[in-house]
């Protein structure tokens, strides 16, 4: 008899007291192959181990949130210092003062900020702003985008009642016409237009956003005095420093943030202008954990890596080697291979594979040469990540090809 994995035991052990043994986006079983480990060990830079000790090259970045290294040493420190002075208690310590002073310096449109945990809760929180402004109801969505698993966000699963979504009507990403008319069909009672930062939602192709549909959405946006709510949850810092829309000169009234910012300490944010600003005085949110201290400090020092590192141009051109590599893998390799969505946050998908085949087996593949892929969620690139590491991994990838039959 083999011997169990020590991911495999704990799987079994998980199943007895966690429902399906994980949930949620980091749920291995189903929707993954059965390569894909289920537990981690240890985390360093762009590196990963898991619970049996095997090694890989990480472009999943913990699904976003690390975006400057695994334990990268100097946001580390500066979180550490903060949780040992002070980390919870009656009130927050001055360094959420300090992140609001320079994020807000930081992004162009943003001239205060409030802070949480998760992306949903920021994206929740620009709902109630937008509502509380505008004494209006309806909040468009992008169809099957993804703004966190709240029941208004959440299409996808049971538990939600439709009448959830009764104010949220949805429009198509990159589609003038169709948003108009939505726009046109909720105007008088229209609050805010809540738009990803590029299509990104998943298993579709990633999409960029046409700079023409962004520009339309401020005009609705301005015509309707409804929020145009940029949800920047996945995309933030990755591919600008600033709001991701303002590459194109269209600012949002509200913006949320999560995932990368503080590089994995839990924090997320909702940045807003001064039109805003009453509202967001008197609408009520909060949460137990929203004031810890540490992610603060964290956050403060991953801007400052970013800055220094240039880091969204660093991760584009780390981000483009890998995608030229692959390219030219998959060619000589004879498959045939669409890649989508920004160099910083790329996706893989195989010609010719509906039901996502090929694209599993050449991620266990990978996977097995110490790469870790994901079939068909995007993925991430961080600072982290060296030429060297990408050469590395692609040397990985290029074996992964060559074992597809
Ligand atoms: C675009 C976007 N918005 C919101 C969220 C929700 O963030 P969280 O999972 O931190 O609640 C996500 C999470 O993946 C996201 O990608």
């Amino acid at each position: 008899m083999p011997t169990k994995t020590n991911d495999q035991a704990l799987r079994e052990r998980a199943e007895r007291v966690i429902p399906n043994g994980m949930y949620g986006h980091m749920a291995v079983r189903p929707r993954l192959p059965e390569a894909y480990p289920q537990f981690f060990e240890r985390a360093e830079g762009c590196r990963l181990w898991d619970v049996d000790g095997n090694e890989y090259i990480d472009f999943i970045c913990a699904y976003g949130p690390m975006i400057a290294g695994y334990g990268n040493p100097r946001i580390r420190a500066a979180a550490d210092a903060q949780r040992e002075r002070l980390d919870m208690a009656n009130g927050p310590p001055a360094a959420l003062v300090e992140f609001a002073e320079k994020f807000t310096r930081q992004v162009s449109h943003a001239e205060w900020a409030v802070f949480a945990k998760n992306g949903n809760d920021a994206t929740t929180v620009c709902n109630m702003i937008a509502r509380g402004r505008a004494g209006k109801r309806k909040i468009l969505v992008g169809e099957t985008a993804y703004h966190g698993s709240q029941p208004w966000a959440n299409r996808m699963s049971r538990g939600t009642p439709e009448e959830e979504h009764v104010h949220y009507p949805t429009y198509r990403f990159n589609d003038i016409d169709h948003v108009t008319a939505v726009a046109e069909a909720a105007s008088g009672d229209l609050a805010g237009i809540v738009v990803s930062t590029f299509r990104h939602d998943v298993p579709h192709e990633q999409e960029l956003v046409d700079p023409a549909f962004a520009r339309k959405v401020r005009e609705i946006c301005d015509a309707e005095d409804a929020a145009l709510i940029l949800d920047d949850v996945r995309g933030g810092l990755r591919l600008s420093l600033d709001a991701s829309w303002s590459e194109f000169g269209v600012r949002p009234d509200l913006s949320a943030w999560g995932k990368a910012i503080a590089n994995g300490e839990p924090l997320a944010a909702v940045l807003g202008t001064d039109a805003y600003r009453d509202a967001a005085q008197h609408v009520f949110f909060t949460g137990s954990f929203w004031y810890q201290g540490a992610p603060f400090a964290a956050a403060i020092e991953t801007l400052d890596v970013l800055a220094e590192t240039d880091g969204p141009r660093h991760m584009e051109r780390v981000g483009q080697q890998l995608r030229d590599g692959l390219y030219e893998q998959a060619q000589r390799h004879g498959h045939g291979i669409r890649q989508s969505g920004p160099p910083q946050m790329p996706m893989i998908k195989f010609e010719d594979d509906p039901k996502t085949e090929k694209g599993n087996a050449f991620c266990a593949a990978a996977m097995r040469h110490g790469v870790y892929l994901h079939p068909w969620h995007n993925m991430f690139l961080s600072v982290a990540h060296t030429e060297d590491d990408i050469a590395q991994a692609l040397e990985g990838t290029d074996k992964a090809f060559a074992e597809l039959s």
